[in-house]
C-alpha cells in the first residue's frame, strides 16, 4: 500500500515538474523557437511521407564561429510492418507532414544557449521530421495508399540542406534519436564519404538507436522477423545496407547495429541506457501476458520478470562491450530505465554522469578529440536499474513511441 501512495505522488510530482519545465521553455522560448521547412519540392521526387504529404524539417540557423557546422538530427518514433499500423500512423505526426507542429523548441544539445550546450550552441541545427516509420530506409517503387520512401526523404532533405550551405560545412554531426537514431547508424558512412566528403570533421550519434538482436536470449527470431518485415514492407533495398554486412548475412538483419557497427568507417558515439525502455516494453523480449503491467511500473513485476530485465542488461551491455573492443566507438550507457535523451529531457543534465562527465560533456570531448570516452556502467553489484531521478522522462509520455 506505501509503495502505491509513493507511486502515485511521483507520478503527480513528475507531471509537475514536467509542467514546470515546458512552462519555463515557454516562458524563454524565443531564442529556441524554430519553425517548420516544409520541403514541397521533394514531391516531384517521389521523397514523400506515408501519407504523400511533403517531407519536414527544423532549421536554426548556425551563428559566428558555428555557421559552418551543421548537426543533424534525425527524429524517430518507431516503425510500421503492416498496412493497418501504416495506415494509422497516415492520421499522425510520424506518417505525415500535415500533423507536424508548424513550429517546436529546440534544448539540450540543440539549444541555442550556451550554457547548456557550449559546444553546439552556435552550429546549424536542423531537427529532421520523422515520418517514414522505416528508419529513412524504404524505397518502395511501386506506389499504393501508403507511400514508403524514407530513403529517398533522406536524400531529397540532405540535398536541400547542401543548398543552404552544408556543402560548405567544416564540422558536421548525422545524429538521430531511436528509430532515427538507427537510420543515423545506417546513414552514416555515407553521409561521412559521400555527402561530405570535404569537411574538416564528420562524426554520426545515436540516441537510444542500439536495437539489439541478442541472439542467446527469449524471443530473438520474433525481433529478427519483426525487422525482416520492416524491411519487405518498405522496400529496403540491401545495396542501401552497409556491404560488409549484407555480404555476411540476410540484409534484414544488417538493420540490427550490432551487425553493422564494427564495420564502420566513421567515428560514431552512442548514448544508451542498458535497460532501455522502450526496448524492454516493445522489442518481444517475454511472451508473459503481465510483461506491459510489469514494464509499465516495476513494482508489479514477478521474479520471472524482473529476472528477464537483469538479462536483458547483461545481454546489452556485453553486446556493446564487444563492439568496445573491436572498434574505437565512443559510448556513454548507463543503467537508468530510460529511452531517449536529447529530445526528452532526459539525464542531459547533473542527473545522469558516467566517469564524472555528464553526456554533454562526453559528447563534446569526444567530438573535438579533447579526450575519448567510452564508459559503460558495469557494477555488477547492480541488481536492476540504477535509480535515477525520477524526474527525468517528462515528454516522454506524450511523445510518439506509444
Ligand atoms: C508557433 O505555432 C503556434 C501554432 O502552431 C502559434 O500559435 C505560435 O504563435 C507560434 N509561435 C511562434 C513563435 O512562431
Ligand atoms: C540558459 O541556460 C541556463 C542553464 O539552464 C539558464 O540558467 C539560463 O537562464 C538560460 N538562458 C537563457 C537566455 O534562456
Ligand atoms: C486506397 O484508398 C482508396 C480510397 O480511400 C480505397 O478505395 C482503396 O481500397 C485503397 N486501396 C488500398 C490498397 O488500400
Ligand atoms: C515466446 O514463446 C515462443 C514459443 O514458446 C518461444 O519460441 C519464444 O522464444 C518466446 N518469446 C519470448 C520473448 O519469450
Ligand atoms: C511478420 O509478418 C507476418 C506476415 O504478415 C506476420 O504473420 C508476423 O506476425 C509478423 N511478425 C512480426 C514479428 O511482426
Ligand atoms: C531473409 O530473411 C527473410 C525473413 O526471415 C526471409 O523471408 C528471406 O527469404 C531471407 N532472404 C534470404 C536471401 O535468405
Ligand atoms: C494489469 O493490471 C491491471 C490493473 O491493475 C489489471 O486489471 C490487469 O488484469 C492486469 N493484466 C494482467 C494481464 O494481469
Ligand atoms: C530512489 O531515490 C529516491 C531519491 O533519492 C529515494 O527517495 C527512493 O527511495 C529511492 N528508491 C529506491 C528503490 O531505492
Amino acid at each position: 500500500m506505501a509503495i502505491n501512495i509513493q507511486t502515485a505522488v511521483d507520478h503527480w510530482l513528475r507531471l509537475l515538474v514536467c509542467l514546470v519545465i515546458s512552462m519555463t521553455i515557454h516562458a524563454s522560448a524565443n531564442l529556441n523557437n524554430v519553425n517548420i521547412t516544409i520541403l514541397q519540392s521533394a514531391v516531384a521526387k517521389g521523397a514523400v511521407c506515408l501519407d504523400g504529404s511533403p517531407p519536414a524539417y527544423y532549421h536554426a540557423k548556425g551563428f559566428g564561429e558555428g555557421a559552418n557546422n551543421w548537426f543533424l538530427e534525425l527524429q524517430g518514433g518507431g516503425w510500421c510492418n503492416t498496412e493497418e499500423k501504416c495506415l494509422y500512423r497516415t492520421t499522425q505526426s510520424t506518417g505525415s507532414s500535415k500533423y507536424k507542429e508548424k513550429n517546436i523548441t529546440f534544448g539540450q544539445i540543440d539549444s541555442q544557449n550556451q550554457t547548456e550546450n557550449p559546444d553546439f550552441y552556435n552550429w546549424n541545427r536542423v531537427y529532421i521530421g520523422y515520418c517514414d516509420c522505416s528508419s529513412y530506409l524504404g524505397n518502395l517503387e511501386s506506389n499504393t495508399n501508403i507511400t514508403r520512401r524514407g530513403a529517398r526523404i533522406f536524400d531529397a532533405i540532405i540535398e536541400d540542406l547542401l543548398a543552404k550551405g552544408m556543402s560548405n560545412a567544416e564540422n558536421a554531426i548525422l545524429a538521430g534519436d531511436s528509430a532515427g537514431g538507427l537510420g543515423a547508424i545506417l546513414h552514416c558512412d555515407r553521409f561521412s564519404q559521400e555527402v561530405l566528403p570535404n569537411a574538416k570533421r564528420v562524426k554520426c550519434l545515436t540516441d537510444s538507436g542500439f536495437f539489439i538482436h541478442a541472439k542467446h536470449l527469449p524471443g530473438a527470431d520474433k525481433r529478427a522477423e519483426y525487422f525482416a518485415n520492416v524491411t519487405a514492407y518498405h522496400g529496403i533495398h540491401a545495396d542501401s545496407l552497409p556491404s560488409s554486412c549484407t555480404s555476411r548475412m540476410n540484409a534484414s538483419l544488417c538493420l540490427f547495429p550490432e551487425n553493422i557497427i564494427g564495420d564502420m568507417k566513421t567515428p560514431l558515439f552512442l548514448v544508451e541506457s542498458a535497460f532501455d525502455e522502450y526496448q524492454l516494453t516493445h522489442n518481444f523480449f517475454s511472451n508473459e501476458s503481465t510483461w506491459t503491467n510489469c514494464t509499465s511500473n516495476l513494482e508489479v513485476c514477478t521474479p520471472s520478470q524482473l529476472q528477464t530485465m537483469k538479462d536483458y542488461g547483461i545481454a546489452s551491455r556485453q553486446t556493446l562491450q564487444e563492439i568496445s573492443d573491436t572498434t574505437s566507438v565512443g559510448m556513454f550507457v548507463h543503467s537508468c530505465y530510460r529511452h531517449g535523451h536529447f529530445y526528452e529531457h532526459a539525464g542531459w543534465d547533473q542527473s545522469t554522469l558516467l566517469a564524472g562527465k555528464t553526456i554533454a560533456q562526453a559528447i563534446g570531448d569526444w567530438f573535438y578529440d579533447r579526450s575519448f570516452f567510452q564508459e559503460i556502467d558495469y557494477d555488477n553489484e547492480l541488481p536492476l536499474f540504477r535509480n535515477c531521478s525520477k524526474f527525468t522522462s517528462c515528454s516522454h509520455e506524450t511523445n510518439l513511441y506509444a
